[in-house]
């Protein structure tokens, strides 16, 4: 049995610090078999308009949020695991390299906006993937950004992405959490496929660019329990203090130890 913790959309430096450090204190006790980042690792926002200074400004904060972004999740991941890790490419992580790539193409060979060399992977051991992730027989882990429609059901945008991919996915990008599934067959040759979004790990005060300040999404992740072709998808949602409760323990809010301010 292999278990993988799951864990999408902390769009530093956006991120929920209570959460994550949760997550950290979580992953540090039960030492899964691997650890997925699914994307939307950074948020690297957008500039609003192409014009020089915008242009200045956004190399300027990129580099900023990157510092930040190895300073409060790679190293502290590192600090409390050594086992693989994998950070899957999402939207928000390739705005740095698909600028460099439209604005100064000769200079895009360099990959120096590449997500892996401004967060250090190779320094910390990380593995980059873009696109999709074999996890288990049938089942694919991916951001999300399919080019489907998405559901506002939770759980369906990754049913519609299985449906297209004809396996089960497992994808963050939606940041709701939520496990949808169809079955086909029939008398006995039946088969079910799941789509599991794993919910996101970010702090929606933060995100200026949400102007109502609310959006329907769910904070959480997942561990992915795998016995050969079998696979136990188990959500974690996560309290409004950051808590939650994993492996028959509760990780953060009001009685556990560690319990953060
Ligand atoms: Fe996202
Ligand atoms: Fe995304």
């Amino acid at each position: 049995m292999r278990s993988v913790v799951i864990i999408s959309d902390l769009q530093l430096p956006f991120e929920d610090r209570r959460a994550l450090k949760n997550v950290l204190g979580f992953i540090k006790e039960y030492q899964p078999d691997e650890v997925i980042q699914v994307g939307d690792l950074m948020d690297y926002p957008q500039p609003s308009r192409w014009s020089k200074d915008t242009r200045a400004e956004f190399e300027g904060s990129v580099f900023r949020d990157s510092e930040y972004g190895v300073k409060n999740f790679v190293k502290p991941l590192r600090d409390v695991y050594d086992g693989p890790v994998k950070v899957i490419e999402g939207n928000h992580d390739s705005r740095p390299r698909e600028y460099l790539e439209k604005y100064a193409p000769a200079l895009a060979e360099s990959k120096a906006f590449h997500l892996e060399t401004l967060l250090k992977f190779d320094e910390y051991n990380i593995e980059i993937i873009r696109g999709f992730y074999d996890i288990a027989t049938d089942w694919v882990v991916t951001h999300g950004h399919l080019g489907l429609p998405l559901s506002q059901l939770a759980g369906r945008s990754a049913m519609r992405a299985a449906n297209k991919i004809g396996k089960s996915v497992i994808q963050g990008h939606t940041h709701r959490l939520g496990v949808s599934a169809e079955t086909y067959g029939y008398q006995g040759k039946m088969y079910t496929r799941w789509g599991v979004e794993v919910g996101n790990l970010m702090d929606i005060r933060k995100a200026t660019y949400l102007k109502s300040g609310s959006a329907n999404w769910q904070q959480g992740f997942a561990i992915i329990h795998i016995d050969g072709s079998r696979v136990y998808p188990e959500l974690i949602p996560v309290q409004k203090d950051g808590s939650f409760m994993a492996s028959g323990k509760l990780y953060g809010g009001k009685g556990s130890k560690g319990n953060n301010k």
